[in-house]
């Protein structure tokens, strides 16, 4: 990997477009222009995938981000750390079934589990 990229920063960079893309996604959709709505939510997915290279890269690379504190912030911390790493991949397939059900235009079935995906989709 050269030195002068900085994942952390790619990744936060990359999540800020997904996220911008998602909310206007959503505002399109409210306002019924679904085109509009599908190359923005498809455009999210696109970057989320990036994302993910970028994060697991860092993750491969760096294996461990140093301290996690000492006394009673440990289990804390070990506790948001463990149920953020395992909620983090169950939103995937969700994301990905909610996206196909989108593009098939299966709207009944899309939009309850779009509606429970989007805010979850972080
Ligand atoms: C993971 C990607 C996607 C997410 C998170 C998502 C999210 C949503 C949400 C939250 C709604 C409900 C809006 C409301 O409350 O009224 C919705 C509706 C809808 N979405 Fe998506 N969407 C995605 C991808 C797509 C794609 C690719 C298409 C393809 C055209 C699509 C087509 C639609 C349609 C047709 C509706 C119903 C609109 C209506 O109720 O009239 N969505 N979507």
């Amino acid at each position: 990997m050269p030195a002068n990229i900085h994942l952390p920063t790619v990744s936060s960079f990359l999540k800020l477009l997904c996220a911008v893309l998602q909310i206007s996604g959503f505002v399109q959709i409210r306002q019924h222009r679904v085109a509009n709505h599908r190359w923005c939510m498809t455009g999210a997915f696109i970057v989320y995938c990036l994302f993910l290279i970028s994060c697991l890269t860092y993750h491969a690379v760096v294996v461990s981000t140093g301290s996690r504190g000492h006394g009673w912030i440990r289990p804390v911390y070990c506790t948001i750390l463990i149920t953020h790493t395992v909620l983090a991949a169950a939103i995937v397939p969700m994301v990905v079934v909610t996206l196909l059900r989108g593009l098939r235009l299966a709207v009944e079935k899309h939009r309850p589990l779009a509606r429970l995906v989007l805010p979850l989709w972080r």
